[in-house]
């Protein structure tokens, strides 16, 4: 019998579904479309900057809160895209990965039975992220592209019903994972007048910034009037820069926020590899000076239209993805009433692995009928998933 008995924070975690679907995947020999990171490599230049500070011996801890250049080219960034002039001293925040940024936040801002907002379907860590800072998720829905509405929306009166007197917090995702949404300027001037109204902060992750498309344009909330004081944005260079097994995270905010923010990442992490930072530094550097953004949204553009065409070619339909590098097929005619026995099905008969969206509600089963597909692929990568898909046809 074991004597070990966890927390009760962390008892009914469990494995999610994206270790079954990898490991299944890998098991069938699958191309796996389901795990959210890029199956090629990032720019040599970047790599390269991370050799380099290596071999310089940037190799001990760096100061809690960054790198000093690492916060300079943050600033710059914001700086070059006309959002906010930053102090990198006391504005912006290094951390292990957006990640890392998500649950520090939650420590340093929720008390126990502090409500967070959140838009449902979520990225998975942000339900762990305010349960285990004691904190009560309070759900949003994000509803699927209908008829006369074609990009997924909220409704309004929902949201405002959502804000009780115990809402601390709002965790915003935009462009948001899974649904590939970028929200709209109108959308998040509704979110900054009822945050302002009930006096709550905005988390707002921000990973997939760079990855618009087509019209979408992306707001950073903080840059809404009266907002920056209320936000703290979270982004991470490893889906910028193909990277994400670096983990170099980081926070932008007011200095009482970011206060907040190094006040619990100096007792979870510390500090974040100085190498890795160091190139960090150097990639977002290098990004503002070669045209690398313009260069990345095309590769990815080309990537997002030929998976949504093989898709199509399959018999499933796709929404538009404005950002991130997912989209989601409507797999409501394909007999399945559940997307895990669809994803596991897909994984192992056609030898295509995709995530089932269920796994980012809070009741699983009523989450419309969709399949999640990652385009952070090489081409090979897409027309193998290709060849297999066609099989769907018959
Ligand atoms: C919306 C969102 N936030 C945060 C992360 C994690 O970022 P990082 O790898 O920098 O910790 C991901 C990764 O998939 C993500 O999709």
């Amino acid at each position: 019998m074991s004597h070990v008995r966890s927390a009760a924070r962390v008892s009914g975690f469990g494995t999610s579904i994206f270790a079954e679907i990898s490991a299944l995947a890998a098991q069938c020999g699958a191309v796996n479309l389901g795990q959210g990171f890029p199956d090629f490599a990032g720019p040599d230049w970047v790599k390269q900057a991370a050799a380099e500070a290596v071999a310089a011996d940037l190799n001990q801890y760096a100061p809690y809160q960054g790198l000093p250049r690492l916060r300079e080219a943050v600033a710059a960034t914001w700086r070059a895209q006309g959002w906010r002039e930053l102090d990198p001293a006391r504005e912006v925040t290094v951390t292990t990965g957006a990640t890392e940024a998500l649950f520090a936040a939650m420590q340093a801002l929720l008390n126990p039975g502090d409500e967070a907002i959140v838009f449902e379907p979520f990225y998975d860590a942000y339900v762990p992220d305010i349960t285990m800072a004691g904190g009560v998720p309070r759900y949003v829905r994000l509803q699927p592209p209908g008829p006369g509405l074609p990009a997924w929306h909220f409704d309004p009166e929902e949201l405002r019903a959502a804000f009780t007197p115990r809402t601390r917090l709002l965790l915003l995702n935009t462009p948001h994972n899974p649904t590939g949404k970028v929200f709209t300027r109108g959308e998040l001037a509704l979110i900054a007048a009822l945050c302002t109204e009930h006096d709550v902060l905005v988390v707002s992750d921000e990973v997939y910034d760079q990855l618009v498309f087509e019209d979408a344009v992306h707001v950073p909330i903080a840059t809404l009037p009266g907002m920056w004081a209320r936000t703290l944005t979270i982004n991470s260079t490893g889906k910028t820069f193909s990277v994400t097994g670096w983990k170099i995270g980081y926070a932008v905010g007011p200095a009482p926020l970011n206060d907040a923010l190094r006040a619990a990442h100096q007792w979870v992490t510390f500090a974040t590899a100085t190498p890795l930072q160091a190139a960090a530094a150097a990639a977002l550097e290098g990004a503002l000076a070669n045209g690398y953004y313009a260069q990345f949204r095309a590769e990815y553009a080309g990537r997002y239209r030929l998976l949504r065409a093989i898709l199509a070619g399959a018999g499933l339909p796709t929404f538009a993805t404005e950002g991130s590098y997912f989209v989601m097929a409507d797999i409501s005619r394909t007999g399945f009433t559940s997307d895990a026995d669809f994803c596991r099905w897909l994984t192992r008969e056609v030898g295509v692995a995709a995530i089932p969206p269920s796994a980012f509600y809070a009741e699983p089963a009523t989450a419309p009928l969709l399949a999640r597909f990652c385009f952070a692929k090489r081409t090979e990568t897409l027309q193998a998933a290709a060849e297999r898909l066609a099989r769907l046809k018959s």
